[in-house]
């Protein structure tokens, strides 16, 4: 397979340490409070789990929790369970969004994709894919690139092998395969190229992440709508 993740396919060791820094210790801390409302024992699935980065910290947090990261790109897969060390919640499969079953994640009480959508081939079987690991509890946070920041206009529509976000066509998606939105939110100021951020640049993300014209991401928690999926 090729170009699923820009330019960075066969490179997970340069991508891995390109997404450390602010941004994802941001995006952590907003994956948390979606984790604090499991139980001991539940199950986070996170699909297009790249090389793992998010996953091997949030096991490592949680203990209780399970985790299972699907991704594509076999290379990264492998990258994913080499740095995964004894952590025994947590496991790699290669799979796709459009296939999730396929990979044998069980069924998630949590879903997670970050900066994943933008990238899948088929939008719509993507929803029905995590639909058929879904329980009727089940919630499933997206992050992704914020579409109305012209900055993230710009790249993404510029940078080959990337694509620009479309809420409204992924949440008629959702809608199909029985997911309704929860939660809408605008989040982070500070880009990945600043690793460590000065305090009056983190300051002024508190305060001005919330404006779209000027937020790198969107977030929507997805609800069941429905147990059963009749397009399935
Ligand atoms: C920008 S990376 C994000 C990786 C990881 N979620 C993170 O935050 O570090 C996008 C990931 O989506 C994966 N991807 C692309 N198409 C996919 C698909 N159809 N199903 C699942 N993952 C996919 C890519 O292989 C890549 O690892």
């Amino acid at each position: 397979m090729t170009c699923l993740n820009a330019q960075f396919d066969d490179d997970p060791d340069g991508y891995d340490a390109r997404r450390e820094g602010w941004l994802f210790e941001r995006r952590l801390r907003e994956l948390r409070l979606h984790l604090d409302t499991l139980r001991d024992g539940d199950t986070v699935v996170e699909v297009g789990s790249g090389t793992g980065l998010l996953l091997r910290r949030l096991a490592a947090e949680r203990p209780g929790l399970r985790f299972v990261g699907v991704e594509p790109i076999e290379g990264y897969v492998e990258f994913a369970r080499s740095r995964s060390g004894d952590l025994a919640n947590l496991r790699f499969e290669v799979g796709t969004g459009e296939r999730l079953a396929e990979a044998d994640p069980g069924p998630a009480d949590l879903v997670l994709t970050n900066d994943v959508l933008h990238h899948v081939e088929d939008l719509d079987a993507t929803c029905a894919g995590v639909a058929d690991v879904a329980r009727p509890w089940t919630q499933w946070v997206a992050i992704e690139p914020n579409p109305q920041n012209p900055w993230v206009i710009w790249y993404h529509t510029r940078t080959e092998g990337e694509a620009l976000f479309r809420p409204r066509s992924f949440l008629a998606a959702a809608a199909r395969h029985g997911w309704g939105a929860a939660q809408r939110a605008h989040l982070f100021l500070v880009p990945q190229a600043i690793a460590r951020p000065p305090r009056p640049l983190v300051l002024a993300e508190r305060g001005l992440e919330r404006l779209p014209v000027l937020s790198g991401g969107s977030l929507i928690r997805l609800v069941r709508t429905r147990d059963d999926d009749p397009s399935r």
